[in-house]
Formats: C-alpha cells, sequence, structure tokens
C-alpha cells in the first residue's frame, strides 16, 4: 500500500510510540486520525504532524476501552475522511505486579483485579473493539487496507506483568485471526513486538535498573521510537505481509 493520500487512525498517538508513528505516516503524505485521552499533547502531536507534511491531521479524544466511544470514532473517522486504510492498535498502558507475593512465609501482596482489569481493558479489549469497528469501515467503505497490532517482548511471559503479557500474547493472536478472517475483502492485519524503546513507559524506571536492562540487550541499547515506526510503515507498504508479528528488540531474548 502507498502511504500518499491514506487515512490511517493511530491509537495512543500522543505521545511514545504513536506521536512516532504518526509523524513518519506524516512524512509519508498520509492523511491522519489520531486517537488518545490526553487531548493536549494530542493537540501537538498533531501540530508537528503538520509541520510535517501530512495532507489532513484531525484528533479524537477518546478511551479505546470504551465501546460507544470506539464506534463514534469510527463513524467520525469515516465522515471525515470518506475512507479509511490503516489502524494501529497502539494504545497501552501498565499495572504491574507480582500475581502474589510472599516475604518470610507471608503473603505481602497480590496483583489486584483493578490492576489485571485495567490492563485488560485497555491493551485487549481496546485493540479488539477499535480492530472491529476499522474492519466493518474498510469494508463499507471498499477499502483495502492493513491493521497493525502493538504488542510487546512481554508476550513470552514477563515477571510481574500476567496482565500486560496475557494482553500482548493476545494482540498478536488477534491479528493472526484478522489476517484469515479479512483477507477476503484485501485486508490484512500484522503485529509488532518491541523490546525496549525510549518512551515514557521505559524511561520512567530506575536508571540503576535501566542499565542492567541495557547490559542484556545484544545491541547494547534501548531502541528508539522511529525504529518501531519505521516498522509500521514497512508493514503497511509491503502487501505480502500478514498474520505475522515483527520483533524489533535488539536481540533481547526474556
Ligand atoms: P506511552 O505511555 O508513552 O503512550 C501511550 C499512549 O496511549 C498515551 O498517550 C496514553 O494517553 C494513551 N492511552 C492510554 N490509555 C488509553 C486509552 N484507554 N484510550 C486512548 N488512549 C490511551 O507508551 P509507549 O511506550 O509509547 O507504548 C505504546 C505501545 O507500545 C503500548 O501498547 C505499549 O504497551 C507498547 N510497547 C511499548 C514498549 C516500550 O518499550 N515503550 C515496549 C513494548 C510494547
Amino acid at each position: 500500500m502507498n502511504l500518499a493520500g491514506k487515512t490511517v487512525v493511530i491509537t495512543g498517538a500522543a505521545r511514545g510510540l504513536g506521536a512516532a508513528m504518526a509523524k513518519r505516516l506524516a512524512i509519508a503524505g498520509s492523511q491522519l486520525a489520531l486517537v488518545d485521552m490526553d487531548r493536549d499533547a494530542l493537540m501537538s502531536t498533531a501540530e508537528e504532524c503538520e509541520r510535517a507534511g501530512s495532507r489532513e491531521v484531525r484528533t479524537y479524544k477518546v478511551n479505546v476501552a470504551r465501546e460507544a466511544e470506539v464506534e463514534s470514532l469510527f463513524d467520525s473517522v469515516s465522515a471525515d475522511f470518506g475512507a479509511l486504510h490503516g489502524l494501529v492498535n497502539n494504545a497501552g498502558i501498565t499495572r504491574d505486579a507480582f500475581t502474589v507475593k510472599f516475604k518470610d512465609g507471608e503473603q505481602v501482596s497480590k496483583m489486584t483485579l483493578d490492576q489485571w482489569q485495567a490492563v485488560i481493558d485497555v491493551n485487549l479489549t481496546g485493540v479488539f473493539l477499535c480492530g472491529r469497528e476499522a474492519a466493518a469501515k474498510m469494508i463499507n467503505l471498499k477499502c483495502q487496507g492493513c491493521i497493525i497490532n502493538i504488542s510487546s517482548i512481554s508476550r513470552f511471559g514477563n515477571m510481574g506483568q500476567a496482565n500486560y503479557s496475557a494482553a500482548k500474547a493476545g494482540v498478536e493472536a488477534m491479528a493472526v485471526v484478522w489476517a484469515k478472517e479479512l483477507a477476503r475483502y484485501g485486508i490484512r492485519a500484522a503485529s509488532i513486538a518491541p523490546g525496549f524503546i525510549g518512551t515514557e513507559m521505559v524511561m520512567a524506571i530506575k536508571p540503576e535498573a535501566r542499565g542492567k536492562l541495557t547490559a542484556n540487550i545484544p545491541a547494547q541499547r534501548i531502541g528508539e521510537p522511529d525504529e518501531i515506526a519505521q516498522t509500521v510503515q514497512f508493514i503497511f507498504e509491503n502487501d505480502y505481509i500478514s498474520g505475522r508479528c515483527i520483533d524489533v528488540d535488539g536481540g533481547l531474548r526474556l
């Protein structure tokens, strides 16, 4: 798919990886529908995209975990642009905790149902809702396109992340399902599993812990947000990629 003039929705576009994707696709000439809950940060990403050359950028304040908001988001995108060719399911959160934690034989904590549910709602249900609505609009609008889910290296199972790991394994599987179900409409689906990338989510880790983390990465550094954005562009542009997950992690294995 040639991205010039194509309409792409990016969730979680206010900052971090989503903002980097938006800027890269703006340079490629895409029309952008940027989605986030943080309206102010979203506006500044949109301004940067305009400066970078995007033909049209619109912002939508939406919680991807709420069905009614997601349905009306895709109605608005369809009315505003008259087309939909791409979706990047990027919005995500963490609420890390050990499933159970014991000290000196006593249970000191456990992952709460709130911590579990918050991550499942945004990182798994949000991806399902946006993917479902995007696919329906692409088919109705007769637009061939591509859906990309942002998974994670944690999909293999990372300590302290039962909620996040389960959701990230789920979104990889969902991309495989969509690749099979939607191929008949000319819609592809794939996922990307980043390792540790230098966004607020990772830079919030204490410097000492971050140093240890970096030492385990064969590339000996944390990744750049644009290295994930580059992979998004590659998947959109290569029409023979579908149903696969691309790992972008500097060679790290958990
Ligand atoms: P970030 O925390 O910097 O940005 C996430 C964005 O999503 C924020 O702008 C936030 O407002 C938005 N968001 C959160 N909940 C939302 C909701 N319910 N509805 C709409 N927007 C919502 O995170 P970052 O690092 O840019 O991560 C982006 C994606 O990449 C996430 O799915 C994350 O799990 C994944 N990822 C990130 C890695 C990293 O090293 N930074 C590694 C592997 C995966």
